[in-house]
C-alpha cells in the first residue's frame, strides 16, 4: 500500500451510509476490485460505465445520445452522468451505502455528488485510488474479455484467463471484447480521461478521504490491501 489508513468511513457518516468511491485510470482494476469489495462489504457496486453500456444495448434515446462519447473514449457530459447517478442512488438497495466505480470523473461531478449526499445527510466515506503505471494500462485493456451474460465477470487473456478460452468460468457464456478496448481507443481514453481524473484525485486529497493502493499486485493482494485500509480506524490528519 502506498499510503496509510483512511478516516473511519462509518464515523464520517454518523455510522450509517457508506459511500466508497473507486478511483483509478481506465484499466487500473476499479471494476474488478469494486466487485470484490461489494461482496465483502455487502454493498451494491454501481458502475457508470456499465449503466451506459446497458443504455447502448437498449437503444434508448439517451443511449443514442451517449454512444459517440462512450465508443470513442470521451467523457459523457456531466449533466447526463449526474442525473443518472442521482436516480441510481435513490434506489432502495443504496440505502446503506454503495461502491461507486467510474464516478465522479470530473471535479464538477465530484461537487455534484457532494451536494446530493449532503442533501441526504451523508458524505463520501473513502476514496481508494488504485495506482497502476500507464505502460501497464494498454496491456490490461486490450487483453480484457467480458462475459456476454453478466458484464461483471471480467477476465484478461494473459493475466486472468478463463479456464476455457473465450468462455466464462461462472456461467459458460461466450466472452467478448469491449468496443472501446481496441488499442487506438484505449490511447484516446487515456489522453482524454487522465487529466480530469488527476483533478478529481486532488479534490479528494484536499478532503482527506483519499488513500492509495498498488494496483500492479495480483488482484487478491489488491483486495486485501483495500479491505485493510477501509477497516482501519486511524484517521489521516
Ligand atoms: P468504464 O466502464 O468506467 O471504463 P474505465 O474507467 O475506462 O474503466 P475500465 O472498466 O476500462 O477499467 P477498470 O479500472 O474497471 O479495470 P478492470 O477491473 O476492468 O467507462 C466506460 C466509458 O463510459 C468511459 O470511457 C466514458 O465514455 C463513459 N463514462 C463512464 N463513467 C463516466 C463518467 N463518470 N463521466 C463521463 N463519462 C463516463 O480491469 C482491466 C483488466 O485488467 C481486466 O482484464 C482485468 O481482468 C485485469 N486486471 C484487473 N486487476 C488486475 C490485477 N491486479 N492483475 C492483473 N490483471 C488485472
Amino acid at each position: 500500500m502506498t499510503s496509510q489508513a483512511v478516516a473511519d468511513p462509518a464515523a464520517r457518516n454518523g455510522g450509517t451510509r457508506r459511500i466508497i468511491v473507486m478511483m483509478g485510470a481506465p484499466g487500473a482494476g476499479k471494476g474488478t476490485q469494486a466487485e470484490r469489495l461489494a461482496e465483502a462489504l455487502e454493498l451494491p457496486h454501481i458502475s457508470t460505465g456499465e449503466l451506459f453500456r446497458a443504455m447502448l444495448k437498449s437503444e434508448s434515446p439517451l443511449g443514442q445520445k451517449v454512444r459517440g462519447y462512450v465508443e470513442s473514449g470521451g467523457l459523457v457530459p456531466d449533466d447526463i452522468v449526474v442525473a443518472m447517478v442521482e436516480d441510481r442512488l435513490d434506489e432502495d438497495d443504496a440505502a446503506n451505502g454503495v461502491i461507486l466505480d467510474g464516478f465522479p470523473r470530473t471535479v464538477a461531478q465530484a461537487e455534484a455528488l457532494d451536494r446530493m449526499l449532503e442533501q441526504a445527510g451523508t458524505a463520501v466515506s473513502a476514496v481508494p485510488y488504485i495506482e497502476v503505471a500507464q505502460e501497464l494500462l494498454l496491456e490490461r485493456l486490450t487483453g480484457r474479455r467480458i462475459c456476454t451474460k453478466d458484464d461483471q465477470h471480467v477476465y484478461h487473456v494473459l493475466g486472468m484467463p478463463p479456464q476455457k478460452e473465450g468462455v466464462c468460468d461462472i456461467d459458460g457464456a461466450e466472452l467478448y471484447q469491449r468496443v472501446d478496448d481496441s488499442a487506438e481507443t484505449v490511447q484516446s481514453r487515456l489522453d482524454k480521461q487522465l487529466p480530469p481524473m488527476f483533478e478529481v484525485i486532488d479534490y479528494y486529497a484536499d478532503n482527506k478521504v483519499l488513500f492509495s493502493v498498488r494496483g500492479d499486485e495480483p488482484a487478491a493482494e489488491v483486495t486485501a490491501d483495500l479491505l485493510q485500509a477501509l477497516s482501519s480506524k486511524s484517521a489521516v490528519a
